[in-house]
């Protein structure tokens, strides 16, 4: 097969590795990938956004499947159209794509199907939502409808901080026409968990829980960021709770769905608040979480490439995954200033000797291959760079691992956190 992965993220080198490993994969391409991810695949210079540009090349290059990997051309309808050119995909529809495009819409379909959520309610005028929260008190959570690239949520703390926040989307337009419309809902209580799923629509294939550390300091203090690191299989997801999460959560949101005439093919990822009344749904995604695909695709002892063409066809009742009996960790490496501005363009060193430890992979989210003063060299391009991943028997040694490799990176101008996986290792120390 030849194969299109579509992004340039951590996400989508841990895909294209995954996928180039394949037997029945002949060539992989990644539009428009990024430096580490030329090791794996031919990197083409298309963007996520030129949708008339992929679609040309997929059908140029004869191209056997596409794999999408962000939200962004999954919500502008990327699959639609290239279904409709006679090319065969990977990911949701634009209307299915809408269980993460807008939280409306979401938390609708979960109320409809009796999937346990956060309380809620939908506003397009500041005013209203001003008022609702007076009404509700703090603390509350206030969410841009649509997709703000991982800035649209804030979880408020008081009433003062709730009404800033609906200024900021309504008045300010700070999220554009994604924060017009908004969610204002219950702030919830407990420890997350991601949770995936492949489906075709109606079977379900589980790829187990990880745990992303979202905040940008030690001991989950500062800003949110997109992830800082995260590790898999998650302690808390034991046997009776995922068979809950998949009846009572995962099930009727899928029904729910195929009800509503948008059955849902691809990945589904819920964001789960594990609270005193069992799991609830705190979002969902319709793609791979960045970097949890990177610890799945680390533990995931299986081809990959026949279980997404599986999905998409149709036919994932037939399909079983294998994983590693072992824990991945993976520590994200920012540039300095991450979630706020950065500097683009410093040089980083070790890669070679970082990917060359036992057990570690570094996985590429924005690097560039440039000369400098004659030489080769890979530079940062973006907030997150890389995903130091590794793997081993326990969390603890997996986290050992990744920091070594994390250590012979020669990168000044960036950090990461010191403490991924500091729920698990605690767990783990307990036990011991
Ligand atoms: P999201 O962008 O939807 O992933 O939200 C970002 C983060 O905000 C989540 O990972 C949670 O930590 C937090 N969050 C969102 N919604 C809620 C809620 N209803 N209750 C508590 N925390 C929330
Ligand atoms: N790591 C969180 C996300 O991919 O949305």
């Amino acid at each position: 097969m030849r194969v299109l992965v579509v992004g340039g993220g951590g996400r989508e080198h841990a895909l294209c590795w995954a996928i180039a490993a394949s037997p029945v994969c002949d060539k992989v391409y990644c539009a428009p990938g990024n430096a580490g991810i030329a090791a794996v695949a031919e990197c083409v210079n298309i963007t996520t956004e030129n949708i008339d540009g992929i679609i040309a090349f997929a059908r140029d290059n004869k191209i056997d499947f596409v794999v999408v990997g962000p939200e962004a051309p999954l919500v502008a309808g990327l699959v639609d159209k290239l279904t409709d050119a006679g090319l065969k995909a990977f990911g949701p529809t634009a209307a299915a794509a809408r269980i993460e495009g807008s939280k409306g819409f979401m938390k609708d379909l979960l109320a409809k199907n009796n999937v346990p959520t956060a309380w809620y309610k939908r506003f397009t005028d500041a005013a209203g939502a001003k008022k609702f929260v007076r009404e509700k008190g703090a603390p509350i959570v206030v969410k841009a409808d649509g997709l703000a690239a991982g800035k649209g949520v804030t979880v408020c703390a008081t009433v003062a901080q709730a009404e800033a926040a609906i200024d900021a989307a309504m008045t300010a337009k700070e999220f554009g026409a994604a924060g017009s419309e908004l969610v204002i809902e219950e702030c919830m209580v407990g420890e997350e968990l991601s949770y995936f799923v492949l489906t075709d629509g109606f079977a379900v294939l589980p790829l187990g829980g990880a745990q992303d550390h979202k905040a940008v300091g030690d001991g989950d203090t500062g800003p949110n960021t997109g992830g800082m690191g995260a590790y898999a299989p998650a302690p808390i997801l034991d046997a009776a709770l995922e068979e809950k999460i998949l009846r009572d959560i995962v099930k009727p949101t899928l029904r729910g769905m195929a009800a509503a005439g948008a059955p849902f093919k691809g990945v589904l990822y819920a964001g789960l608040m594990i609270t005193k009344d069992g799991p609830k749904v705190i979002e969902y995604n319709a793609r791979f979480g960045d970097p949890e695909c990177q610890v799945l695709m680390m533990r995931l002892k299986s081809d990959i490439l026949p279980a997404l063409v599986a999905t998409a066809d149709g036919e994932l009742a037939h399909m079983d995954l294998r994983w590693k009996d072992e824990a991945a960790v993976v520590v994200v490496m920012a540039a300095k200033g991450y979630p706020g501005a950065y500097q683009k363009g410093s040089v980083i060193g070790g890669l070679t000797d970082a990917a060359a430890i036992e057990g570690a992979q570094v996985f590429h989210a924005g690097t560039k291959a440039e000369m400098k003063d004659g030489k080769p060299v890979i530079t940062a391009q973006g907030g997150r760079v890389l995903g130091v991943a590794a793997s081993a028997k326990t969390v603890s040694a997996a986290q050992a691992l990744a920091y070594k490799a994390v250590d012979t990176i020669a990168w000044p101008e960036g950090f990461c956190r010191r403490d991924i996986g500091w729920r698990a290792i605690a767990r783990e120390k307990n036990k011991a």
